[in-house]
């Protein structure tokens, strides 16, 4: 049954009543079903779901949401319920996603196609759909593949067919590369996955989740740190990810493997049978601080430069001249620790649990910060703001280079914490104090994706969206 809060409860029907209005408007019918697809905040693990290490997120309350109707028109007519965003309609048969504009709609488009292409659909069925989206954008909550996982999920659900859950979450994330991110597949294992009242513990190949039982007595505290990041519109992000690719190859040719097949820093480990913190010493060893150049690293590897940048690069990251190796390794295997001692503290739940928690996260952002390099100074100011100001932990979380800090907060210092976040981060700046209300918020862990009847939103009083039928990999939505 689903643990909404009433009020939750509320807002959510009373946002899919206005969107059935909405739909009805534009195409003078009642939607036949509803779609939605939470975002989520990542508790740690940050930038090494793409390099084979288990991520610990929870879905949040803030979502998105779809009408949806069908007919066999072969095009799909998509708008949005916030004016800022334009309409647009397209064939089924010619879904072209531009790379080079990476726009709300083709997040969409992504889903749409990855399902089209998975279910091997001759002809998909035309569609018509409203999306409502309560995920800040740019803010590293997961806006983007909270769409591509509705569109997703509506797409199967339009031509009758039925996925798996851990099916849908491994197209999405595969289908959402081509907006060019080369992402780990997190935002969308969690969508999916998710869970009402419990964090999970995602680990990939194969994709699979499990319970993280968050300590009582502290709360988990979103605060945005009102810089945008879109990662498809920079190539930091994929910067990150061929780093760690070519420290897989330079790590695993210095120890005499097969380095040319391993693409993945989370493939060398079981490789050499070392422990996490073997790893890190491995890395210590192996790699140097200074950035290799693109000759050192053909060198090493005894390959040209054409093959680096045709086989090794992405399109987007032709253009970089200098690695950070030492760096990118020596975070993935350390986060990936802390990611293991994270569950293991929930799992023992003793006295210490919050104060042991808490370090870890620290920790993370110390790592992001100083290692990763994905933070911004604003990030980092709002890290301290929430540190001084009652967190017992605090850090990115998501992609970084801007977006969300989350922070531990005790149960009992809440009320004070938020208010000296609001006086010190938000209030002073004119910009950051319009946005505080949205920008500052407590979470908790929310549902997973999942379709809604059309029939039921017409109810009145308003009516109980159905929560995730099942947690687990491998259970039919
Ligand atoms: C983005 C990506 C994820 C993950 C995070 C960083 O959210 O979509 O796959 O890599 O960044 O942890």
């Amino acid at each position: 049954m689903s643990e909404y809060t009433p009020k939750l409860q509320v807002q959510l029907n009373e946002r899919l009543m206005k969107l059935k209005e909405r739909f009805v408007q534009k195409f003078g019918k009642t939607p036949l079903f509803y779609a939605y697809a939470p975002g989520r905040v990542n508790l740690i693990g940050e930038h090494i779901d793409y390099c084979g290490y288990a991520v610990l997120p929870m879905a949040i309350e803030q979502n998105i949401l779809a009408a949806v109707s069908v007919d066999e028109s072969q095009t799909i007519q998509l708008a949005n319920a916030n004016p800022q965003y334009n309409d647009i309609t397209v064939s089924t048969g010619d879904l072209k996603i531009d790379r080079a504009n990476p726009q709300w709609q083709y997040y969409f488009l992504c889903g749409v196609k990855g399902v089209q292409e998975l279910l091997g659909l001759a002809a998909p069925v035309g569609m018509q759909c409203v999306v409502d989206g309560t995920v800040p954008p740019s803010s590293g909550l997961s806006s983007s593949s909270a769409l591509v996982c509705c569109a997703g999920l509506l797409t199967a659900e339009a031509n009758r067919k039925t996925l798996t859950k851990v099916v849908l979450a491994e197209t999405c994330a595969r289908s959402e590369r081509y907006i060019g991110t080369e992402g780990g597949g997190m935002d969308q294992s969690i969508s999916f996955l998710a869970e009402e009242g419990t964090a999970k513990l995602i680990e990939f190949n194969p994709l699979r989740s499990t319970d993280v039982k968050l300590p009582g007595g502290a709360v988990f505290v979103i605060a945005n740190c009102c810089v945008e990041m879109n990662k498809a519109a920079t190539s930091h992000y994929n910067i990150r990810v061929v780093e760690c690719r070519i420290a897989t190859k330079v790590l695993a040719k210095s120890r005499g493997l097969d380095w040319s097949r391993l693409m993945k820093l989370g493939e060398v480990q079981p490789e050499l049978g070392a422990s996490l913190e073997e790893m890190v010493q491995i890395v210590e060893e192996v790699l140097h601080q200074e950035p290799y150049s693109r000759e050192e690293i053909c060198q090493c590897l005894g390959i040209t430069l054409e093959c680096l940048c045709n086989d090794i690069l992405s399109p987007n990251t032709q253009h970089v001249t200098q690695f950070k190796l030492y760096q990118r390794a020596k975070h993935v295997y350390g986060e990936a620790g802390r990611v293991l001692r994270f569950k293991a503290v929930c799992d023992r739940a003793g006295a210490q649990a919050i104060q042991e928690l808490g370090e870890l996260m620290r920790d993370s952002h110390a790592s992001c910060r100083d290692l990763y390099e994905c933070s911004c100074p604003e990030l980092d100011q709002l890290v301290d703001t929430c540190l001084q100001s009652g967190a017992v932990g605090s850090r990115l979380t998501g992609a970084g280079w801007g977006g969300c800090v989350v922070s531990m907060v005790p149960v009992d210092t809440l009320d004070s914490f938020l208010q000296r976040v609001r006086e010190s981060y938000y209030q002073p700046d004119a910009r950051r104090a319009a946005l505080e209300k949205q920008s500052l918020f407590v979470t908790k862990p929310g549902g997973s994706s999942h379709s809604v009847s059309g029939v039921a939103v017409s109810q009145h009083p308003p009516c109980p969206v159905k929560g995730p039928h099942a947690s687990s990999a491998g259970v039919s939505i």
